[in-house]
């Protein structure tokens, strides 16, 4: 028998499409379970000052539909500091909040896998991230919508790019990984991603360009991952204008536009499992665990794992986007 009668839950970090489709399944679950909830606005900040609201069904009715957070979010420093968590500590106990679901990404876990361990808290974590870059979970809340964004982005470039004959560098999210510029090139017929995981292997601007990718084509579209390892759009049209002038260049950085916006399906599905799967998960006397999928199967990824290691790149997509953008 769980001991859990009241769950907090919490958005933190950057928001992304389908965390309040995961509010929604969090809240209903607990409720279903016979737990209360309460909804912590600001992520941590939120905790340490008592932004805290006793949530019942009716206060996550027609959110499922609804980009961005409810509880909205905040990236928090003083959770960073022994005496900000000391504070967040106290306000649970005042509270009488018995465990934590904490819906973000990397930081948001990082921040919950300190906290559980210093004060023995149990806690369960969502991915709630567009740039997929949690290890142990084969997508995050989110990237997919992120994803038709970008691709629905690309489309209307493309028009332009055509028409002119230019060559466009786009600038997408996913702070150091390449998930969103390697699936977006997929998925938007783009001649070429430049990401940072295959950065420091080689030079891809000088690869792309050498294997003569305008030789049956006037326009292309390269999208480049935001990252210093890149060098971003800016930084790689400069190259490109020095070391190949042939080229008209432009640069679009899609920038927040890829975090806006109705979660998709996939998004919504994704979020209402994982959110019914973390309280099971409590009930089931798992703690300070992440929620994933895994071949379609909800799976507890412990935190230390699920932020410590580099999400890899399927290597396959590589080749992927090289034979189709011939
Ligand atoms: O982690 C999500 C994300 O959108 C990253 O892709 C991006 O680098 C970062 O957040 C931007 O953060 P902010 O909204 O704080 O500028």
């Amino acid at each position: 028998m769980s001991t859990i009668k009241c769950i907090g839950i919490l958005t933190s970090g950057g928001d992304a499409p389908g965390m309040n489709a995961a509010i929604r399944a969090v809240t209903r679950s607990a409720i279903y379970n016979g737990m209360s909830v309460k909804g912590i606005y600001r992520g941590y900040k939120g905790l340490i000052t008592g932004e805290i609201q006793e949530f019942k069904t009716q206060n996550v009715s027609n959110i499922i539909q609804r980009g961005g957070t409810i509880l909205k979010t905040a990236r928090c420093m003083e959770f960073k500091t022994p005496q900000g968590r000391e504070q967040a500590y106290n306000k649970l106990i005042e509270e009488e909040i018995d465990a934590l679901v904490v819906i973000g990404g990397d930081g948001t876990l990082t921040g919950a896998r300190i906290f559980a361990q210093e004060f023995n808290y149990p806690i369960v974590g969502l991915p709630g991230t567009i740039d997929n870059d949690l290890f142990g979970t084969d997508v995050t809340i989110g990237y997919d919508t992120a994803l038709n964004t970008i691709m629905e982005c690309v489309d209307k470039i493309r028009d332009t790019a055509t028409s002119h004959d230019r060559l466009f560098f786009i600038e997408v999210m996913g702070r150091d990984a390449g998930f969103l510029a390697l699936n977006g090139a997929i998925a938007s017929g783009a001649e070429a991603a430049i990401i940072p995981e295959t950065s420091l292997e080689k030079d891809q601007l000088a690869e792309m360009i050498e294997n003569g990718f305008r030789k049956s084509k006037n326009s292309s579209i390269v999208l480049v991952a935001e990252s210093e390892i890149t060098g971003g759009a800016m930084g790689i049209a400069e190259r490109t204008k020095k070391e190949y002038p042939q080229f008209d260049v432009r640069v679009t950085i899609l920038g927040h536009l890829q975090r806006g916006g109705s979660p998709c399906a996939q998004d919504r599905i994704l979020a209402t499992r994982m959110g019914v799967a973390a309280i099971d998960a409590l009930l089931d006397d798992q703690r300070n665990v992440m929620i994933g999928t895994q071949n379609d199967q909800i799976v507890y990824v412990p935190f230390s794992k699920a932020i410590k290691n580099d999400k890899p790149i399927n290597k396959e997509l590589l080749n992927t986007l090289r034979v189709s953008s011939i």
